[in-house]
Formats: structure tokens, C-alpha cells, sequence
């Protein structure tokens, strides 16, 4: 029998009792999180939001509550009515931070019970995580769970604050809306008042948030819901939030200061110092020193070392000399055996047309001093692991050579992304990136043993964020020939590569800017097109017909003829900022209720189908 709430009103959290509130009367609620059978004493440790306080039913004080105490099973909820007492020296509990006192109780009142749950809150999570997800509403109640939700509370909070502060409003735009041009698929939504349309879910705020500029609101922001119909990642899903936000008359330094101060405050929420300006590289120099536009700055870079070989020696490892040569090193884990590197050699995208040499015993025997130069260029010690990586003459990819305005060759950033993959890759076999590389157990033993480079083990607390600057523009699309926008098509030329538009695309640089960190693309953003003729260039040199272009984004189009400001902006997605700051190695560790890799919502068991009758009055036919 289930006992009634009554009047009954809790007066403290569980986890905020300390030996200072000892001989108080209390009354606590929540769920039994391990009960404990003495005899005569039964232990509950109580739970609640907020954490754990320990309850003692005495039979001789509470023989009706020691027998409730008896019944009750873990998870079930409870009240619990009692004094705060100081617990006995030998009995605290440093590990519990209610861990010097305990309640005890008067009387217990069983709340609910409940069904023999597939999992328990109170152990760690269980690696099945299909079972986590589809009784998510347990899952949720872990601690760490809890922290999870509360962080991205408190980082939203610190945003919301930094932002309105910094003069900017809040200020929604619509959910059912036309499609956006972020280049992902839509989400569409039927209209059952227009037979044969469709609304689409936004990919992101765009174009609304730029014709609240031409509104004239100077100032934009919005926590806002994006949806994409694209393939999930660890730090991608369907459903995400952007911390969007848009100015009138910017420079993009003036969007970067905004950011900055509203990062500085959310890494502050989560009791971390972010210290700021954030350092900025360009786009061709991030290829070269780390082989990515998104840099991990934990991990060392990338290195020229083509002066360690003679034109010979590239010769005889068939090493293409017109392409960069560079060498990669992940410190601390010492010489691989032939069996540990040849596990690694799956990692290697074979398809960037370069090939790697990380036997440097063989390297040695043939070219020594280019084996020791190599080592020493990239600053190698002991016990880092170092690996060449290079141009394959023989697997020439079809690539464009076109070089431009001294900027990168596609074949040479090819080079550099083999580079920059490998090495986070092997960063994450290296380093098991649970989030923020916190690095096993079995790793650290590992390196210490051979006296490793602090590099890699800074136990997940550093954060380092980088702007990158100076994208191209477009890039060609070796499948359609064609020139494809890098960023969205509504992004600025630099003013002074506007003449190229149409003579030499490649040479044309946009003036937007992505926030990176630790191995994360957090932000894009930049300086948007404000006039009417240059966005019609655009769309021109991007193969968009004035047509199509009017279809797509007429009405915006029109909003740019009347009286545009210059503008500019960013979205930081808010998930992924959470993410790194909770340490967890995907995105499903803080959205509550988040879909599976297979685009499913296992909980709620969506998507589903859809009863006919439905369908008919959305006019949907349904081929299978
Ligand atoms: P972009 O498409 O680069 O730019 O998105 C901005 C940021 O949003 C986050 N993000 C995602 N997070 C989780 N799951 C996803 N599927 C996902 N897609 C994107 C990333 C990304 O950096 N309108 C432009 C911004 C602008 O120009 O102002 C835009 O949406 O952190």
C-alpha cells in the first residue's frame, strides 16, 4: 500500500544538508538509491536533484517506518520526516559531501513504487546504450546525467546574459518555414490547407535573422532549434541549438569580441577560465600546421620536414618532391611494434593521395640522416611515435593544381588532410578521446612509463579555441565541375577580390571565419552580402540561375532592395560547447531526449507511421 502526500512539505534538498544543520527537523523527498538491512537500523540513501542524504529507520523510534523501510526497494520515492543528526566519527563518509550527518527519520511515507528497472541510476552507465536511450527517462536520473543538464543550464544562462548585456535582443523566428540554404537535406512538413506544399523546418535562422538587420534591430540573437536531414555523427544530430546571433555595420572583429565575451562567461559558468582574444590562423596555414581546418591544439602540429630528404631519397621512396612532405608525432607512446603499426595503418585515409612511412628502423637502414633529421625537425623525443606522411605519385588523385595568389593547391591540402586525419585518429586511439582525451588508465601507464610528453596528458581541462579566417570562397567539385560555395551562398568576397568573381574564382577569398576547438568546428559564421547586385554575382558564379535564385530566396532577394545595412554574424552550436565542457565524447550525453545514429528516437519510438486517415488529410500517398 502506497502511503499519500498529504500536507506533507519538503523542506530541504537531500544534498544541501551539512554537519551545521545537525538537530534540525527536516523533511526529505526523492528516490531510494541503496537501502541497506542492519536489523533493527535500515540505511536509505535518499536522492534527489540535487544529491544524497542518508536516512536511518530505528525500529525502537519508527517501528511502522523501520517496516515501510523494509518493503521499500531502490528507485522507489519516498518522503522522509526526521532530525539531522552529526554521525559518529567512525561512521562519515568523506567521499558523500552529506557524508557527516544523517536523518533520523520519525517517519517514512512510500510515495510510489516501482517496476524492477533495466538498469540502476546509481551505478555507472551501462554500455549498452540502446537500453540507456530507450528508458531514457532513468538514465536521466544519474548524476552525471544530472550535472550534464544543469551545466547546459548554466551555460545558456551565462550566453543569454553576456549577449543581452552586450545590447543584443532575443528574438524568435518561425519553425515552419522554406527551406534554408545550409546545404544539408530539410525537414519537411506537409500542408494540409494547400494540398501538394510544404513548410520546412529551419536548417538554421539565415535568412531570417539577416532581414531582422534590414528590420533594422541592429542587434540579434536566439537559443535556436536547427534541423538537418544529415547523417549522424558523435557531434551531430537531426535536432540541434545554435546560439545564433547577427549585427548590423560589423567588422568580423567586432562579431569575434561579441563571441568572446560570451564564451569567456559560459567557460566561467562551468568554472573554467577561458582567457581572451582568441589567437586566430588562417584557413591554407591551419592545413599546413595541423592538416585541418578544426586544429586540436593539444596534440603537437604537423611539420615540414621535405629538407630532411635529398631529391634521391625522395626519389627512391617514390615520394612525389612537388608536394609537401611532413611528419606527425604522438608523444609518449614510444617505438610500435610492426603488429601495433600495421593495426594503425586502417586509419590512414587511403584515398587524400599520399602515402606514410612510420617504420623508421627501415627508414634508417637506407637514409639515416634523413631518419635523424626527421626526428629532429619535428622535435621528437624518445618516446613519441613518428610518422612521414607524403604525396603518392603513384595514386594520383584527379585534383585541381590550379595555385592561386600563393594559397594552397588542392592536391597539396590533400597532403596535409591525410596528415591531419591520421593524426587525430591515432590522437583518439592514442588517447581513447572520451570527450576531452581523458586518457585510459592503461594509456597513462603506459606513458609514464616511458616518460612521456605532458602534451597529451592534460587530463581533459585545457581548452584551446582558434578562429580561422581567410576561406575560400568556393571550392570546385570534382563530380559536378562546378565552383560550390564553401559557406552559404549569402557570405561576402573580401571587397578586394570582388573583381575575380568571375575571371579566376579560385583566387576569391570570403570574408567568414569558423570557431575551432579542441578538434571541433564550434562556429561559422561571416560578413554577409548586402547588396543586391553583388548577391546576384554570387549566385551567378555559384551556377544558381536567376530563376532558381528567385525561386529559392525571392523573397529575401526583395528584402535586400530596401535599404540593407551591412551586416554580419555566427551560430555556435550550443550541444557541442556543452559537450566539451561535460567532457562526454558525443552529443547525445547532453540533449535529453537525442536521436541514435540510425536517426531514431528509441524512447518515443519515432518516426512512425502514419494512420491513413492522417495521411489522406495531409493528401500524402505513401509509395513502398
Ligand atoms: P553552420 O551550418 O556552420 O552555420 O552551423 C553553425 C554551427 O552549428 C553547429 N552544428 C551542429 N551541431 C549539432 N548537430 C548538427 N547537425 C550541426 N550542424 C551544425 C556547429 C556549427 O559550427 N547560418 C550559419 C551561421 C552563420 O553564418 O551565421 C550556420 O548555420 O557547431
Amino acid at each position: 500500500m502506497l502511503d499519500f502526500l498529504g500536507n506533507l512539505e519538503r523542506t530541504h534538498m537531500c544534498g544541501t544538508l551539512r554537519a551545521g544543520h545537525a538537530g534540525q527537523q527536516v523533511v526529505l523527498m526523492g528516490w531510494v538509491n541503496r537501502r541497506r538491512d542492519h536489523g533493527n537500523l535500515i540505511f536509505l540513501d535518499l536522492r534527489d536533484r540535487s544529491g544524497i542524504a542518508q536516512i536511518v529507520l530505528d525500529k525502537e523510534l519508527t517501528p511502522e517506518g523501520h517496516a515501510k523501510g523494509e518493503q521499500v526497494r531502490p528507485e522507489y520515492v519516498v518522503a522522509a520526516v526526521g532530525k539531522v543528526r552529526l554521525r559518529d566519527k567512525d561512521a562519515i563518509n568523506p567521499k558523500m559531501e552529506t557524508g557527516e550527518i544523517e536523518i533520523k527519520a520519525t517517519e517514512l511515507r512510500v510515495l510510489n513504487d516501482t517496476r524492477l528497472a533495466p538498469f540502476s541510476p546509481s551505478e555507472e552507465a551501462i554500455q549498452n546504450e540502446e537500453i540507456r536511450l530507450k528508458y531514457r527517462y532513468i538514465d536521466l536520473r544519474r548524476p552525471e546525467m544530472q550535472h550534464n543538464f544543469r551545466l547546459r543550464h548554466e551555460i545558456t544562462l551565462a550566453i543569454r546574459e553576456s549577449l543581452s548585456k552586450q545590447g543584443f535582443l532575443e528574438i524568435e523566428t518561425p519553425i515552419l518555414t522554406k527551406s534554408t540554404p545550409e546545404g544539408a537535406r530539410d525537414f519537411l512538413v506537409p500542408s494540409r490547407v494547400h494540398p501538394g506544399e510544404f513548410y520546412a523546418l529551419p536548417q538554421s535562422p539565415q535568412i531570417f535573422k539577416q532581414i531582422l538587420m534590414i528590420s533594422g534591430f541592429d542587434r540579434y540573437f536566439q537559443i535556436a532549434r536547427c534541423f538537418r536531414d544529415e547523417d549522424l555523427r558523435a557531434d551531430r544530430q537531426l535536432e540541434f541549438t545554435q546560439v545564433d546571433l547577427e549585427m548590423s555595420f560589423p567588422r568580423r572583429e567586432h562579431v569575434f569580441g561579441v563571441v568572446e565575451q560570451f564564451m569567456k562567461a559560459a567557460f566561467a559558468a562551468a568554472g573554467v577560465d577561458l582567457p581572451v582574444p582568441f589567437p586566430s590562423i588562417s584557413y591554407d596555414e591551419s592545413m599546413r600546421q595541423y592538416g585541418t581546418d578544426k586544429p586540436d591544439l593539444r596534440l603537437p602540429g604537423l611539420t615540414d620536414v621535405r629538407s630532411a630528404f635529398t631529391n634521391e631519397a625522395l626519389a627512391t621512396l617514390q615520394i612525389d618532391s612537388a608536394l609537401p612532405v611532413v611528419a606527425l608525432r604522438i608523444p609518449g607512446v614510444g617505438e610500435l611494434s610492426r603488429k601495433e603499426r600495421e593495426e594503425n595503418h586502417p586509419l590512414f585515409d587511403q584515398k587524400k593521395g599520399a602515402k606514410f612511412i612510420d617504420d623508421f628502423k627501415r627508414l634508417a637502414k637506407s637514409f639515416p640522416d634523413a631518419a635523424a633529421k626527421v626526428r629532429e625537425l619535428a622535435g621528437a623525443a624518445e618516446s613519441d611515435f613518428v610518422i612521414v606522411v607524403a604525396g603518392d605519385p603513384a595514386h594520383h588523385i584527379k585534383a585541381s593544381d590550379t595555385k592561386f595568389s600563393g594559397r594552397l593547391s588542392e592536391r597539396e591540402i590533400n597532403v596535409y588532410a591525410a596528415a591531419g586525419n591520421f593524426r587525430a585518429e591515432l590522437a583518439k586511439k592514442y588517447a581513447d578521446r572520451h570527450g576531452a582525451f581523458r586518457i585510459t588508465d592503461e594509456v597513462v601507464e603506459k606513458a609514464r612509463a616511458r616518460s612521456a610528453n605532458d602534451d597529451l596528458i592534460d587530463g581533459g581541462k585545457a581548452f584551446h579555441p582558434m578562429w580561422l579566417t581567410d576561406f575560400p570562397m568556393f571550392e570546385y567539385e570534382l563530380s559536378s565541375g562546378k565552383w560550390v560555395p564553401a559557406h552559404h551562398p549569402f557570405t561576402a568576397p573580401y571587397e578586394a577580390d570582388m573583381a575575380n568573381l568571375v575571371s579566376d574564382p579560385a583566387s576569391v577569398r570570403a570574408d567568414c571565419y569558423d570557431l575551432a576547438m579542441n578538434g571541433l568546428e564550434l562556429g561559422s559564421g561571416s560578413i554577409r552580402i548586402h547588396s543586391k547586385d553583388v548577391q546576384q554575382v554570387i549566385f551567378r558564379a555559384l551556377g544558381i540561375s536567376d530563376e532558381e535564385a528567385r525561386k529559392r530566396f525571392g523573397f529575401f532577394l526583395d528584402a535586400l532592395e530596401y535599404g540593407t545595412p551591412p551586416h554580419g554574424g555566427i551560430a555556435l552550436g550550443l550541444d557541442r560547447i556543452v559537450m566539451l565542457l561535460a567532457g562526454a565524447a558525443n552529443l547525445r550525453e547532453v540533449i535529453t531526449f537525442p536521436k541514435t545514429a540510425k536517426a531514431i528516437d528509441l524512447m518515443a519510438d519515432a518516426p512512425t507511421t502514419i494512420p491513413e486517415q492522417q495521411l489522406k488529410e495531409l493528401h500524402i500517398r505513401v509509395a513502398r
